[in-house]
C-alpha cells in the first residue's frame, strides 16, 4: 500500500532515500567515544583474529559487489590477501582454506543457497566464517561462527539499495578492527578513517538532494540500447554494480569494465553517441588514478561516447571531457563507493520507470534464492 511505501511510488525509492539512516544505523554503538571500534559482537575472539592469515570473501549479486569493494580495504588496512569469489563458483574450484582463513560470506537476506552451501564447504575445511548480514537469526547467520549485522532495516524492492550501502559499512568495519587489532603500518589512517566513516550519513544525505539532474538525464536516455559502466580501483566494483542495476531494473544491455582495460577490447563498443558512465576517484587521493581515468575519458569521449561522469565536487579536471557531470562530496578513496553507487540506483530507477517496467519487482528475479 501506499502507506507502507512512505509515501513513495515505489520501495526502491523509498530504500534510497533510507540509505543516510541505514548507514547511521550500521555504525550506531560500534564506535566508542575514543574514536576506536568495538565489534564484542562478532564473538571471534582478538587472539583468533591475530591469527588469521588469509580473508575470502563469498557473495552473490549485489552483496558480491561489495565483497569486491572489501578487498580492497582488507588489503589495505590489514596488509592480508583477502580474495573475493562469487559464492556459486567457490566450492567448485576446491578452494584452499585452513583454520587460520577468514570466511567472509556476505548476504541481505541471509538465505541465498549459493552463499550458504560455500560457507558450508568453508567450515568444513576448518575456516572460521563471519557474516554479514541484514537480516536477524537467518540461515547464514546461524551457521556462521559470527556475525556483524547491517542495519538496514526490512529491504523489500528486489534490486538492493540500503542494504549495498550497510553491506559496505559492514564491510569497511571489518576491515578497519582487523587493522586496529592486528596493528598495521596504517594505524593512523585507520583512527581518521573512522572519523570520516562516522560522518558518512551525512554525505549520503547530501547526495540524495542534487539528484533531479541524473533523474533527467535517464529519461533522456530511455530510448537506448546499452549503456557502459567504467571505474578504476573501488570504481570498477560500483561501474558493475551500476551496470547490474540497469540490467535489473530497465532490462537494458549494460555492461561494467576496469577503466584500463578499455584498451585491450571494449574500446571496440565506443560508437556515437554511446552513453559511458565513468566513476572518477578523488583528485586528492591516489592522483596517478585520477589522472589514468581522465585520460579515458578523452578516450572515449575523442570516439564519440556520451560521457557521464561520476565526479568529486571541485575536480575541475573531468568538466571539459563530462558532456553530463555528476558530482559527490569528497570522501577517502576508499569509502568513495558509499556517494559514488547512489546516483547509479537513481539513474537505474528512473530509467526503469521512464521505460515502464516494474520497479520493486523486475521480471524473472527474485528479491532471495534459495535454490543453487
Ligand atoms: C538475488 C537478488 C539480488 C541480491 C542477490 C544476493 O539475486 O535479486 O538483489 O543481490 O540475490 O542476495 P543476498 O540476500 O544474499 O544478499
Amino acid at each position: 500500500s501506499a502507506a507502507e511505501k512512505g509515501g513513495y511510488d515505489y520501495f526502491m525509492l523509498k530504500e534510497i532515500a533510507e540509505q543516510p539512516k541505514a548507514v547511521a544505523d550500521t555504525l550506531l554503538g560500534r564506535i566508542d567515544a575514543s574514536g576506536s571500534l568495538t565489534l564484542d559482537e562478532l564473538r571471534l575472539p582478538d587472539s583468533e583474529l591475530r591469527e588469521i592469515d588469509k580473508v575470502v570473501i563469498v557473495a552473490c549479486g549485489t552483496a558480491y559487489h561489495a565483497g569486491m569493494i572489501a578487498k580492497y580495504a582488507i588489503e589495505h588496512w590489514t596488509r592480508m590477501p583477502c580474495e573475493t569469489e562469487l559464492a556459486s563458483e567457490f566450492r567448485y574450484r576446491d578452494p584452499i582454506l585452513d583454520t587460520r582463513t577468514l570466511v567472509i560470506a556476505v548476504s541481505q537476506s541471509g538465505e541465498t543457497m549459493d552463499t550458504l552451501m560455500a560457507l558450508r564447504h568453508a567450515r568444513e575445511q576448518g575456516a572460521k566464517v563471519l557474516a554479514i548480514c541484514n537480516t536477524n537469526g537467518s540461515t547464514i547467520p546461524r551457521e556462521s561462527d559470527a556475525v556483524l549485522y547491517t542495519h538496514a532495516g526490512p529491504e523489500v524492492a528486489v534490486a538492493s539499495t540500503k542494504a549495498f550501502l550497510t553491506q559496505l559499512v559492514a564491510c569497511y568495519l571489518v576491515a578497519l578492527y582487523l587493522g586496529q587489532v592486528r596493528g598495521t603500518k596504517w594505524g593512523d589512517e585507520v583512527g581518521a578513517v573512522i572519523r570520516e566513516l562516522s560522518e558518512i550519513g551525512t554525505q549520503v544525505e547530501e547526495v540524495l538532494t542534487t539528484m533531479e539532474p541524473v533523474r533527467e538525464l535517464a529519461r533522456g536516455l530511455a530510448g537506448k540500447n546499452t549503456v557502459l559502466f567504467l571505474g578504476r580501483h573501488v570504481g570498477f566494483p560500483v561501474a558493475l554494480e551500476g551496470a547490474l542495476k540497469l540490467k535489473e531494473l530497465a532490462y537494458m544491455h549494460a555492461e561494467g569494465f576496469a577503466a584500463g582495460e578499455l584498451k585491450h577490447g571494449p574500446i571496440a563498443l565506443i560508437e556515437d553517441d554511446v552513453p559511458v558512465v565513468v566513476v572518477v576517484p578523488s583528485p586528492r587521493g591516489r592522483s596517478v588514478l585520477h589522472d589514468k581515468i581522465v585520460s579515458n575519458i578523452q578516450e572515449i569521449r575523442a570516439r564519440g561516447a556520451r560521457t557521464i561522469v561520476i565526479a568529486e565536487r571541485g575536480d575541475e579536471a573531468v568538466r571539459p571531457y563530462a558532456d553530463h557531470l555528476i558530482e559527490v562530496p569528497h570522501t577517502p578513496t576508499l569509502l568513495q563507493p558509499l556517494v559514488a553507487t547512489v546516483p547509479l540506483q537513481v539513474f537505474a530507477c528512473e530509467l526503469a520507470t521512464a521505460r515502464g517496467n516494474e520497479v520493486d519487482q523486475p521480471r524473472n528475479l527474485a528479491k532471495s534464492v534459495t535454490v543453487e
